[in-house]
């Protein structure tokens, strides 16, 4: 790498040095990433080492139901479906049907279409629903829509896990921003009050990580239920 090397183009070089060798994208799942270029949102997926640790996670948690918040074009959605295995259940909210579809033709090509519902709709009221409907608990929440909401998706993330479960939410620094507290970005705001939520909790043992690479600078947050 050159020295002249900016941040970005150094984390870049260490991302695709890591893929290379850890991280292995298979056909379906790098046409479900370019195939984000047709939704409404282009190129706003999980990384592939990103996607990695999600499925990574899910198996650790040994999650057979995950419920997704912001499903784009199914990305990390297969990443979950492969986790969870034949027998699992991964739903995931979107609210484009444009996007819904593109997932879902994804899905079928990944062969995973049969465990993934894609539920189309303003993710605030599919998870109502599926709270009024007394859906069995989800064994991890993965936050990724619109982040102004997520202080309501922790609440109805809440609603629908059950003791152990993990909820892993997305772009939790912005590129440093989350520390800006004058900021007037609905986003950060939204970032900032569910951590807060989160720090209030006593429910939940939780942790975040900056995070560095082809998407820049950002960070998830981790957490579990006791
Ligand atoms: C960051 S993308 C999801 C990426 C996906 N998790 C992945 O990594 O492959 C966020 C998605 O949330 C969707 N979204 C935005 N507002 C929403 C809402 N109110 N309800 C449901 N989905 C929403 C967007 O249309 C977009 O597809």
């Amino acid at each position: 790498m050159s020295e002249d090397a900016t941040p970005q183009e150094a984390w870049q070089a260490v991302d695709e040095y890591l893929m290379d060798r850890l991280v292995a994208e298979d056909e379906a799942l790098a046409t479900a990433r370019e195939s984000s270029a047709r939704t409404t949102l282009p190129h706003i997926e999980v990384a592939p080492n990103q996607g990695a640790l999600l499925g990574l996670l899910a198996q650790a948690a040994g999650a057979r139901r995950v419920l997704e918040f912001g499903t784009l074009a199914g990305y990390s959605a297969i990443w979950f479906a492969r986790a969870v295995g034949e027998s699992g259940r991964v739903v995931t909210l979107e609210l484009e049907e444009q996007n819904a579809e593109v997932a879902r033709e994804n899905l079928a090509r990944a062969g995973v279409a049969e465990r993934v519902e894609v539920l189309a709709g303003p993710a605030a009221r599919t998870a109502a629903e599926l709270i009024a409907a007394d859906t069995e608990p989800f064994d991890l929440v993965f936050i990724d829509a619109d982040k102004p909401s997520n202080p309501e998706y922790l609440a109805a993330a809440l609603s629908l896990t059950r003791s152990g479960s993990l909820i892993v939410i997305d772009n939790v620094v912005r590129g440093g921003h989350v520390v800006d507290e004058d900021s007037d970005d609905p986003r950060i705001h939204g970032v900032r009050r569910v951590i807060e939520d989160i720090s209030a909790n006593p429910e939940l043992d939780a942790t975040a990580l900056q995070t560095v690479g082809v998407k820049g600078w950002d960070g998830l947050l981790v957490a579990r239920r006791r």
